[in-house]
């Protein structure tokens, strides 16, 4: 898969990108990630890429030119387009299983007060958020999506179903179960009989029924 990260920010994404998996899957090629700074697209000697807001109010707002500049050169046939914006549909791991089947991501990350509307109703083919609070900038946001899809695309986890076994995936949108590891006893407390007795099908049964009492204590709204 190809992302494509339009940004004022692009020394934000050193770090959270280049660690584990995320590096792993971008070595490999299994994911091609290219950071783009918007005032390339300008073409003023300030390299400008805001404005005020017709008609008053605070801030500065994303112009369109240099966008869709940007956009436009950056687009291909199969190419999906998202604003990062807290008007967005909220991010999720159903969103992030569709857009792993994607070809190729263009994510638009906002600054000061966001985006010139003409941006929203002529570029974007999807817009997300990741929860109800507002960052200064769209670069976590973006990350955020970046690292949750790359770990969905095939090969980048090592066993093919760890993703498919944890929360908001095993056959519905509920929690994970508790997992242990050794040492069976620690300061005390003992691993579930269950988990050690070799029962694979009492096994099952035990994390279904604890992935769904987990769900409804911790999650109601997915149960
Ligand atoms: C300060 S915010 C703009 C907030 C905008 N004035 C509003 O009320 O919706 C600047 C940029 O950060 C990004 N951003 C901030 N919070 C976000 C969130 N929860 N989800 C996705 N993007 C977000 C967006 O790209 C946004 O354009």
């Amino acid at each position: 898969m190809k992302i494509d990260v339009l940004t004022l920010f692009p020394g934000m994404f050193a770090g959270p990108l280049d660690e584990s998996i995320i590096k792993r899957a971008r070595d490999a090629g299994l994911l091609e990630l290219q950071l783009h700074q918007l005032r390339d697209w300008t073409h003023d000697r300030h390299k400008t890429v805001d404005d005020r807001p017709f008609g008053g109010g605070p801030g500065m707002l994303l112009k369109p030119e240099p966008i869709f500049e940007a956009v436009e050169s950056l687009r291909r046939e199969k190419t999906r387009v998202v604003l990062m914006s807290p008007s967005g549909r909220k991010f999720n791991q159903s969103i992030a299983r569709e857009l792993a089947q994607q070809e190729h991501l263009l994510l638009v990350t906002g600054h000061y007060e966001g985006f010139d509307e003409r941006i929203r109703e002529a570029l974007a083919d999807d817009e997300l958020s990741i929860g109800d609070y507002v960052l200064t900038n769209g670069a976590l946001p973006a990350m955020v999506v970046i690292d949750a899809v790359t770990r969905l695309l095939p090969g980048v986890l090592g066993d093919d179903t760890s993703s498919s076994e944890e929360s908001f995936s095993a056959g519905g949108p509920g929690l994970e179960y508790p997992q242990y590891t050794r040492p069976a006893e620690f300061r005390g407390m003992k691993v579930p009989e269950v988990l050690v007795s070799g029962n694979h099908a009492e096994i099952a049964k035990w994390r279904a029924e604890q992935a769904r009492l987990r769900t409804k204590e911790k999650r109601p709204d997915l149960v």
